[in-house]
């Protein structure tokens, strides 16, 4: 954009669409601590892994990209990749997803020479048997040929032994991760096996799961394998200060200032939710002339009139349009009230249901992220400004 003096604005330095950069990262000190200390063990031979908990846009993508940069300044193979793509694993694919994923990542460190080229032989796929439930074997083998190994666990005891003269450790981060949690977490119980295997034989894995994990275990059953060998870091909104520092670090690129007199109300729109705010940002900051240096507040009050309604919509939507009907007049009640809370008292009042009725919706809401529960049998929406999303939808009123 040009105006009449010729200046041009710099591009949007705020993208919500993307995780960020690991160079602009920004907060999570005490859980990245968290993460070298777990590598650092597992690297010395006593393996910890963890997993990375949190709702749509808090920034676990982000946090795992992190990881991985530090694992890699600390000389591990550390191997980034989700799941999201993937309904139906089993073991078998399972297996086959984290060793295909070495080798990938094997076959890339070759050609940037970071890793001998004899290691290109390293041809396990080929070769893993891994036994289901049932006992039957299956196999990965395309032909038999030389030794099968006989199950993940050795498959990746063999990557080590090739892998163990260059890296100090080998780290999985598995984004939309919570596709291991179906069948009573039958996978992390699978993954939680092998690693115990591991470190009979002390082979450095670690492995760090990440999404809407419910990390509770399965309910009611007061067992809970995820959190013992998968201790999870809970990402929630930004702090102020992290707030202020996401801000001034993204307008710093592009030479731009931040107005301080703004922030109460950014922080007071945004909350510090990651995607929120870099959202907000963006919004604002495409509503700067191109002769503007400094991020006012104006601009952010001549985004407010849209930023519900077009800019959020398609974030806001899986939460109340995909909901059932009787989700939807859960928070049709809880949109009422300014702060977007409730009791079930006040729901079973205003839906004229029993408590009992309402248990497993509300339940399921908060799975999905919609709510959150804040104490015992209260709740409150998860963001404000979805209150406003569904006020607006449903015709409430705008406030
Ligand atoms: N630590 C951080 N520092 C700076 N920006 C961040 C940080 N964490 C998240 N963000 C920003 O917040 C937005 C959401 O982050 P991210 O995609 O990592 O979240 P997510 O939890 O993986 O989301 P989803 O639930 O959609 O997978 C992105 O725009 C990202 O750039
Ligand atoms: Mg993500």
């Amino acid at each position: 954009m040009e105006n009449s003096n010729g200046a041009v604005k710099p591009p949007n330095p705020f993208n919500p669409g993307s995780p960020i950069d690991p160079a602009d990262f920004i907060g999570r000190a005490s859980e990245l601590e968290n993460f070298r200390q777990k590598l650092r063990q597992t690297a010395e031979g006593s393996l910890a892994s963890m997993a990375v908990a949190g709702g749509y846009g808090v920034g676990k993508t982000s946090f795992l990209h992190k990881c991985k940069t530090i694992a890699e300044e600390q000389n591990a193979l550390a191997i980034y990749f989700s799941l999201n793509e993937v309904d139906e694993l089993s073991r078998e694919t399972l297996a086959k997803v984290l060793i295909q994923r070495i080798q990938e990542k094997v076959r890339e460190e070759v050609i940037l020479k970071r890793l001998s080229s004899q290691l290109f032989n390293l041809n396990l796929l080929e070769r893993v048997r891994i036994k289901t439930e049932t006992g039957v074997e299956i196999s990965l083998v395309r032909e038999p040929k030389g030794d099968a190994y006989p199950n993940l666990h050795s498959a990746l005891s063999a990557a080590w032994n090739a892998l163990k003269g260059s890296k100090t450790a080998i780290v999985f981060l598995v984004d939309e991760a919570r596709v291991l949690e179906k069948n009573r977490a039958e996978l992390i119980l699978y993954l939680r096996a092998v690693l115990e295997q591991l470190q009979v034989s002390r082979v450095p894995v670690m492995v760090v799961p990440a999404g809407k994990l419910t990390i509770t275990g399965p309910t009611g059953s007061g067992f809970s394998p995820l959190v013992r060998t998968f201790p999870p870091a809970v990402l929630e909104n930004f702090s102020e200060a992290e707030t202020k520092a996401f801000i001034c670090r993204k307008l710093r690129q592009v030479n731009f200032v931040f107005a301080d007199s703004a922030f109460p109300h950014v922080f007071s729109v945004t909350e510090g939710h990651p995607f929120v705010l870099s959202a907000y940002l963006s919004a604002a900051y495409s509503k700067m002339p191109a002769d503007e240096t400094e991020l006012k507040e104006v601009y952010f009050k001549a985004t407010d009139l849209v930023f519900v309604k077009y800019v959020l919509a398609p974030f806001f939507s899986r939460f109340y349009d995909q909901a059932g009907p009787f989700s939807k007049r859960i928070l049709g009640v809880m949109a009422k009230d300014s702060a977007g809370e409730t009791t079930l008292s006040k729901l079973t009042g205003a839906l004229k249901k029993e408590a009992n009725e309402l248990s497993p919706h509300l339940a399921k809401l908060v799975q999905d992220g919609a709510i959150v529960r804040i104490d015992r049998g209260k709740y409150k929406l998860f963001h404000h400004l979805l209150g406003q999303y569904i006020r607006e939808k449903s015709g409430f009123g705008v406030t």
